[in-house]
């Protein structure tokens, strides 16, 4: 497959998703939040696909349960506002969103294709602010591979995550790098969402990490993004 950029192939490859978002959905958020990128729609859509699924495994994610998420790869928040307004109801859930806000690769290769790029984190900060479950957010400004030791450190042995959403840098080897780090921490019966897997870069990365840090119990594949349902994790870094 050969493409100019990123954002074109990922243009290219979106048509094939499964669900789309309905456009009523769309200018609500548009409305309600500020983002230069649409990306807010590939969570919609997954969480659409999974929950539309009726062969094959259920992705059990219900709104209210108590959980803790992971995400790595904030941008402007357009999935950190998905997480808190669709799955931080209890009122001990929390997430946290993992970013240095500095933008990827992939955006500097082509910063004239990313308009919110000067202002990441500002647009990300004030885009969380108005989500629902705002006060639910912790927001870390880092790069994922350097506060790992941190979250290692503050959360102890046993793995602690119920879901972690994987969309930081997406070359191959960042994507390996946090596949590596963060999947021994995703409890059993946990998920982990893959984004971009449709990628080839991408998705190397992730089919090599796939068996190595965990089995899963299955994967659905919904056009974009890839969800994985934990079974076990490899021991943890001992
Ligand atoms: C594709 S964007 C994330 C999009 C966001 N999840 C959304 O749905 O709108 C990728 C982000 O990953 C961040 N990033 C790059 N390397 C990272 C790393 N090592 N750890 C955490 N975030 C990283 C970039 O700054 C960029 O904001």
């Amino acid at each position: 497959m050969t493409a100019t950029s990123f954002k074109e192939l990922m243009g290219q490859l979106k048509e094939d998703t499964t669900v789309q978002v309905a456009a009523a959905d769309k200018k609500q958020l548009a409305d309600h939040y500020n983002f230069t990128e649409g990306w807010y729609d590939a969570l919609l859509n997954t969480d659409k696909a999974i929950r539309s699924n009726t062969q094959g495994p259920k992705v059990d994610l219900d709104p209210a349960e108590k959980r803790q998420i992971v995400e790595i790869g904030v941008y402007e928040g357009a999935s950190s506002c998905f997480w808190s307004d669709f799955y931080l109801d209890h009122e001990e859930s929390s997430l946290i969103s993992i970013d240095p806000f500095t933008g990827s690769e992939e955006h500097h290769a082509n910063p004239e294709n990313y308009a919110g790029l000067g202002r990441l984190e500002r647009t990300a900060r004030e885009n969380i602010a108005k989500s629902k479950n705002c006060g639910k957010v912790e927001i870390i400004k880092g790069y994922s591979q350097h506060v790992f030791s941190d979250l290692d450190a503050r959360f102890a042995l046993e793995p602690w995550i119920d879901v972690l959403y994987i969309d930081g840098a997406h070359d191959s080897v960042s994507v390996a790098r946090d596949c590596v780090l963060y999947i021994p921490m995703v409890k059993p019966g946990g998920l982990v969402f893959f984004d971009d897997y449709a990628h080839p870069d991408v998705k190397r990365a992730i089919d090599g990490a796939l068996n190595s840090f965990a089995k899963f119990e299955f994967a659905i594949f919904t056009g974009w993004q890839l969800v994985g349902k934990v079974a076990s994790v490899a021991n943890k870094h001992a």
